[in-house]
């Protein structure tokens, strides 16, 4: 599967002539050209937002964060659940002032709402004024698709949701210089009953290990301190990969590089969650001491019907190996209520589990029916109001436990990266401890990009308040 995947080099060179084109025209223009990048969702998106902004550069555009000011807008979208997407349709809508203002603006709605068959037939029918609309399968051929939007009369869709493919050497413009996001796979398989993910980001496919090296290294070399490798589900990596290679032995040679810095990973997935993962977390010590490991819900028969492939013991007794493997671990989580058909004690079970879990911060969503998915065919007979008393209580009890967790730290010295600026005079700079809490720092600016020590003088349920001791790297 994986050698089909791979986007033939001849491939990618004629978009880079596309680029050449393109860069050619703004630069005969008598102003830069400007682009808008607004981005919704998860850090894949974040990731492809990176590299449409990567590719906008080498075609000569500079950007600004007014939609007004800009030649092209590109709503990079969410589908993850409903009021995600309704945020989205509110953006997209307003942009009919900013074309109205400036009617050679180019509007882009790309990501995973562009491979939402319905969605997109809305798009076409009622936003008139989207000039290009391409699923995230089809990101690579960004600047081909916006040379022919630039070019042709009439409006591009180019939303096939199945094909899936693993582009390299696609330039990325990151955001800061501390932290970097690195893709190692795309789209998943799990098919978790309530998930639109597979339907929209299409099937798993790793890149090959030299190539997240080659990247890795490079990152480390331009100086980022904080390196997240992302996947819907890590833990399978490498699978489907002509080299027999696998997630714990990526981590074993990344950590291998020379440097200071840190190796996040975003998201694992339970029942994939192995042994051999936490032994190389443990023995790696660039590895940052945090895994965030969804559980979703604490009775076994919602998690069968979310086609979730563990039960909360075996759930249980994975977050209890990662602790004893690193008892430093800190772990954070996901949890969705309200699923269809979720009793009263099936939402207890779910009480019970985070008690049980202590974690150190957990994001609660309430269900949001996605159609085309099989969870969208369950009776759901809960009220919206029921699953609102149960979001609370859930919310209520994690808060506790957090503040009881930070408030752990307070008076302790502790090693933090600095990884960028706020606009609280008090707490002027933004850091975080090697599991993963957010630190708001006193200290100056010239921190930034570099590990210090931390003295934690207060706390509250979402993050940690300290001060800058002696710098260390
Ligand atoms: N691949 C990751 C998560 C991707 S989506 C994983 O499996 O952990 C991030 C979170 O959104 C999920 O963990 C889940 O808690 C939530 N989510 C996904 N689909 C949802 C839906 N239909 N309604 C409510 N929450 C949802
Ligand atoms: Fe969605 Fe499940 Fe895949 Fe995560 S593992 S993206 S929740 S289908
Ligand atoms: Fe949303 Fe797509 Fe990520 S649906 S959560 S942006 S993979």
């Amino acid at each position: 599967m994986n050698e089909r995947a791979e986007i033939p080099t001849n491939e990618i060179e004629n978009q880079k002539k596309v680029m050449q084109q393109i860069l050619e025209s703004s630069q005969a223009r008598p102003v830069q050209p400007l682009a808008y990048v607004d981005t919704y969702g998860c850090q894949q998106n974040e990731s492809d937002s990176e590299k449409l902004r990567g590719m906008l550069a080498e075609m000569g555009y500079g950007f600004t964060g007014d939609e007004f000011q800009a030649d092209i807008v590109i709503i990079n979208t969410c589908a993850i659940r409903e009021n995600a997407e309704n945020r989205v349709f509110g953006n997209v809508g307003a942009l009919v002032h900013t074309k109205k203002a400036k009617p050679t603006q180019t509007i882009v709605f790309c990501g995973c709402m562009a491979a939402v068959p319905e969605t997109v037939e809305k798009v076409r029918q009622s936003y008139k004024h989207v000039d290009l609309m391409f699923s995230p399968n089809v990101l690579w051929r960004f600047p081909e698709l916006l040379h022919r939007t630039l070019t042709a009369k009439g409006r591009i869709f180019e939303t096939d949701a199945n094909e899936g493919a693993i582009a390299e050497g696609i330039p990325a413009h990151r955001d800061g210089t501390v932290k970097a996001w690195l893709p190692i796979m795309y789209g998943c398989d799990n098919h978790c009953s309530y998930c639109i993910v597979p339907y929209v980001r299409g099937q798993e496919r790793s890149r090959e290990p030299e190539a997240i090296l080659k990247e890795a290294k490079q990152l480390v070399k331009d100086g980022f301190k904080d390196i997240t490798l992302l996947g819907q589900n890590v833990n399978s990596y490498g699978m489907g990969l002509p080299c027999k290679t696998d997630f714990a032995t990526l981590i074993r040679k990344i950590n291998d590089i020379d440097g200071a810095f840190l190796i996040r990973f975003m998201t694992s997935h339970p029942k994939d969650a192995s042994t051999e993962l936490f032994k190389a977390m443990a023995e790696s010590e660039k590895a940052a001491r945090h895994i965030h490991l969804p559980f979703q819900a604490g009775g076994d028969r919602i998690l069968s019907l979310m086609n979730r492939g563990y039960t909360h013991e075996e759930y249980m007794e994975k977050i209890a190996e990662a602790r004893q493997q690193m008892p430093d671990i800190t772990i954070t989580s996901d949890v969705i209520v309200g699923f269809p058909g979720e009793t009263e004690s099936e939402f207890e079970d779910t009480l019970r589990l985070v008690e049980k879990a202590q974690f150190d911060a957990m994001f609660t969503f309430i269900y949001s029916k996605r159609p085309g998915t099989p969870a969208a065919e369950l009776e759901d007979t809960t009220t919206r109001e029921e699953k609102q008393i149960r979001f609370d209580r859930l919310l209520e009890l994690q808060n506790a436990i957090s503040e009881k967790k930070h408030t752990k730290y307070i008076g302790k010295s502790i090693s933090v990266l600095v990884d960028g600026e706020s606009h609280d005079e008090r707490y002027p700079l933004k850091a975080r401890t090697n599991g993963g809490r957010l630190v708001h720092l006193c200290g100056a600016g010239e921190l930034v990009g570099h590990f210090v020590q931390a003295k934690i003088t207060h706390c509250n349920s979402w993050s940690l308040f300290g001060e800058c001791g002696g710098e260390h790297i």
